[in-house]
């Protein structure tokens, strides 16, 4: 029997820091109320040269070369992003040519928000086992700070940039690497956090920019509730579905949008909140590169050992939703 496992991860974060200190220049704020209602500290925002692309480069390299695989060897290459490079071609195309992935691989980005890099995971893993692809690259890839609208404090404090990869591979042995995945996306609440201009239903004009309909608008309230829903049924589905406890789970990574949404979810569960990785004060909500982020930081902190069980459980807009269960 065959299974697919993550061969390597890596992440790359920009240099700059924005703390909240600093956002308090900007908006009516206080470091204060962002620590207590989301958990979070500081950000790491792109620089105005840097690209999505650019961020999903580095954060690639360092996964290719934590698995010690070349960009040779890379027949499928996979974008999570909802701020990719251009509306078109693909941040997969970019991304492929600069780091050298061969043009017979099959490159394409996927818009899933939030829940991209656990959607990126399932795709991959499915077309690995088919036999169709041999290395997978999937990267969750994000500058936020190009579509929040700094003026506007109830947003502006909880997103920050950044990138994750990793790399898959199909090995002959069973039981290890990606035990299960399941997906959800529930279109209904599609309205709780959408970019309304920019797109074919309201393309950009001098109006969208006058009423910045190019930034994302959100109902916090109403996704925190969805959140916290949606992430305790996939989660519980997937432990069940494998004949597992939650005592048995080493370690969850959660989305890190909010941590008082972390801090629900576990009490839902029954799990200490130990057992979760939680890295959002200092990195804010990366959408899809949140994940990847914290499983790169995860495993160099030593808290993924060999035959441990990871828990990935993610939700994002759409609504999207998402968890994969790796054996390590
Ligand atoms: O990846 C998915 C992305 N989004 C999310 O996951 C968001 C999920 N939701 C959340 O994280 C939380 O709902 C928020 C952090 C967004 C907001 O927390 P909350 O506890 O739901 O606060 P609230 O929206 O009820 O706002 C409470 C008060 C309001 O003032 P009034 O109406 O009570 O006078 C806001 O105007 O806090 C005010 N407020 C702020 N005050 C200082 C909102 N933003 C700020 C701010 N600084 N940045």
């Amino acid at each position: 029997m065959a299974s697919v496992i993550i061969a390597g991860v890596g992440a790359y974060t920009p240099e700059r820091i924005l703390t909240n200190a600093d956002l308090c220049k900007m908006v009516d704020t206080s470091d204060e109320w962002i620590r207590t209602r989301s958990g979070i500290s500081e950000r790491h925002i792109a620089g105005p040269d840097e690209a999505t692309s650019d961020l999903a480069l580095k954060a690639a390299a360092a996964a290719l070369k934590d698995a010690n695989i070349s960009a040779s060897e890379v027949d499928l290459l996979i974008v999570a992003t909802a701020t990719p490079d251009y509306p078109l071609p693909s941040t997969a195309c970019v991304v492929q040519h600069k780091l050298g992935i061969p043009p017979h691989a099959t490159a394409f980005d996927i818009a899933a928000a939030c829940s991209g890099f656990v959607y990126a995971l399932e795709i991959a893993y499915g077309q690995l086992l088919t036999g169709r692809y041999k290395c997978a690259l999937i990267i969750g890839a994000e500058k936020l700070s190009s579509i929040v609208d700094w003026s506007d404090r109830t947003t502006c404090v909880l997103f920050g940039d950044g990138a994750g990869a990793a790399v898959l591979k199909k090995v002959d042995q069973d039981g290890i690497g990606i035990i299960g995945s399941d997906l959800g996306a529930d279109g209904e609440l599609a309205e709780y956090l959408y970019i309304p201009a920019g797109g074919s239903r309201c393309p950009s004009s001098a109006k969208t920019v006058a009423e910045k309909s190019q930034f994302l608008r959100m109902k916090g309230k109403e996704i925190f509730k969805n959140a916290v829903r949606v992430m305790e049924t996939v989660a519980r589905e997937m432990v069940e579905q494998h004949h597992l406890t939650f005592d048995q789970i080493n370690l969850v990574i959660p989305h890190q949008a909010n941590v008082r949404i972390v801090e629900a979810l576990a009490g839902n569960l029954g799990v200490p909140l130990e057992r979760f990785y939680v890295n959002i004060d200092r990195f804010g909500n990366t959408s899809s590169a949140s994940i990847p982020i914290a499983l790169d930081e995860a495993r160099r902190a030593g808290r993924i050992k060999p035959g441990d069980y990871t828990l990935l459980v993610a939700f994002g807009a759409g609504f999207t939703y998402g968890s994969t269960l790796i054996r390590w």
